[in-house]
């Protein structure tokens, strides 16, 4: 048996944000990864950040690379009928901005962060398994590297995401879950080309949604809307770059730039939360817990903003003994999560085509848009959620 004050279950953003945030507040912790250093650093996920959740990994010391090689955005465009709309992201929330830089980026820098201060990290973990959660002496019991540990702690941070299995120990007739499924997918391909346009595309169109985004100077990330159960024979390249041509296509004749595909993924869409998010001293955080369908780019945020909560309330326990803020954490949390989560079914219904949508429900996502990009008051709600809310 050995020890640590804060057991933390899986190296995602989450995992690796409150590890950080420990350490800055003189609090021990132990990341337990069930996959490998190279896989987690390489996993393609998320590529919006927040001005909140730069701004956090700034003050925590990982915000240097960042600030080299991420790009701000300062608007964000709109799509349909042929037409783009910028919404001015910065002018309508008082100079806030997101950034575009790529989430296995972060866990580089985090994990980085982590190793350099001689911060424990076990990668490869199996059968992770969490006993006496309800006492005040929780154990994290896993294999790793031909040995069985078991990690006693005072807390354990739940931060496996969505097909972890943290959740599954907090008693069904103890929580409420609430969850829906998108009749869709996403098709997502990072190629080896200059993005198009130097700003993020939202493209409503009537054969499905379509998104442009980049991860450099020299890489487009993009989305085309796909069934739900489709896999990726369906989607040779050629195939992947006429949808995108057609449903990206603007009357004036812009021109989408095509290159090499690195890599094709098929991302299920979902909404879930589970209340509460803890349950003696468990702590769920990030996916683990909530959901989103991608279209509103909150999920990393959320988890990172999830930690910054959940690491404030553990130094204040260690520092004072005030079990308050701990006691708070979900339901602090779930103000913002069920913001976000509401953002991002209205982004999502917004400019998705689902299978049984008539024309009238076209009409009314139309009418909708149009709303979006012609008032300043619906642009800045729209704007305001994107960057990111200060206070919820
Ligand atoms: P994860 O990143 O899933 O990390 C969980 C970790 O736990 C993983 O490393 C996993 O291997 C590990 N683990 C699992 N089970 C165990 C176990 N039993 N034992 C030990 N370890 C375990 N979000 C945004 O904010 N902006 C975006 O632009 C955006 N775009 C997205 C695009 C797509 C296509 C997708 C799929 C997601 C996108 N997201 C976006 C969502 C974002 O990627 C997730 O919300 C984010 O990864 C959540 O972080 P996390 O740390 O909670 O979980
Ligand atoms: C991405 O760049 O991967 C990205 C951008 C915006 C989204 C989702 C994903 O809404």
């Amino acid at each position: 048996m050995f020890r640590t004050q804060v057991a933390i279950v899986g190296a995602g953003p989450a995992g690796l944000t409150l590890a950080q945030i420990l350490h800055l507040h003189g609090i021990e912790s132990i990341v337990i990864e069930r996959r490998d250093r190279e896989y987690v650093e390489r996993r393609l996920r998320a590529g919006v950040l927040e001005q909140g959740t730069v701004d956090l990994l700034h003050s925590i010391g990982v915000g240097q690379r960042m600030d080299r090689e991420g790009l701000v955005h300062r608007g964000v465009h709109l799509q349909f009928e042929g037409e783009r709309h910028r919404i001015v992201l910065s002018e309508l929330t008082g100079g806030r901005a997101i950034m575009v830089y790529g989430q296995h980026e972060v866990v580089k820098d985090l994990i980085a962060a982590r190793l350099a201060y001689d911060g424990q990290i076990f990668f490869e973990a199996k059968n992770v398994q969490l006993d006496d959660i309800t006492t005040e002496h929780p154990v994290v019991r896993f294999h790793c590297n031909d040995t069985h540990y078991a990690l006693q702690c005072d807390f354990i941070a739940g931060c496996d995401g969505t097909h972890g299995s943290c959740r599954s120990l907090i008693p069904a007739e103890k929580v409420t879950t609430w969850e829906r499924k998108y009749p869709c997918s996403w098709l997502g391909i990072l190629a080896a080309v200059p993005p198009s346009l130097d700003e993020i595309i939202y493209a409503w169109h009537e054969r499905g949604f379509a998104l442009h985004s980049m991860r450099t100077p020299e890489i487009t990330r993009l989305y085309v809307q796909c069934p739900p159960d489709d896999n990726l024979t369906a989607w040779p390249d050629a195939r992947v770059w006429e949808e995108l041509q057609v449903r990206l296509a603007t009357r004036d004749g812009w021109t989408l730039h095509e290159g090499a595909v690195l890599e094709k993924s098929i991302s299920a869409m979902r909404s879930f939360v589970m209340e509460p998010m803890q349950h003696g001293r468990l702590y769920l955080a990030g996916d683990a817990a909530h959901v989103v369908p991608p279209t509103g780019a909150k999920g990393m945020n959320l988890a990172i903003a999830d930690v910054r909560v959940l690491g404030d309330a553990l130094a204040m326990w260690y520092r004072t003994g005030d079990p308050q803020p701990l006691e708070r954490y979900s339901s602090t949390c779930l103000r913002r999560v069920w913001r976000a989560e509401h953002f991002s079914w209205w982004m999502t219904s917004m400019l998705h085509r689902f299978p049984d949508d008539d024309d009238f429900q076209a009409k009314l996502q139309l009418a909708q848009l149009r709303y979006v990009c012609a008032s300043e008051a619906a642009a800045t709600s729209l704007a305001e959620n994107y960057v990111g809310l200060e206070h919820v």
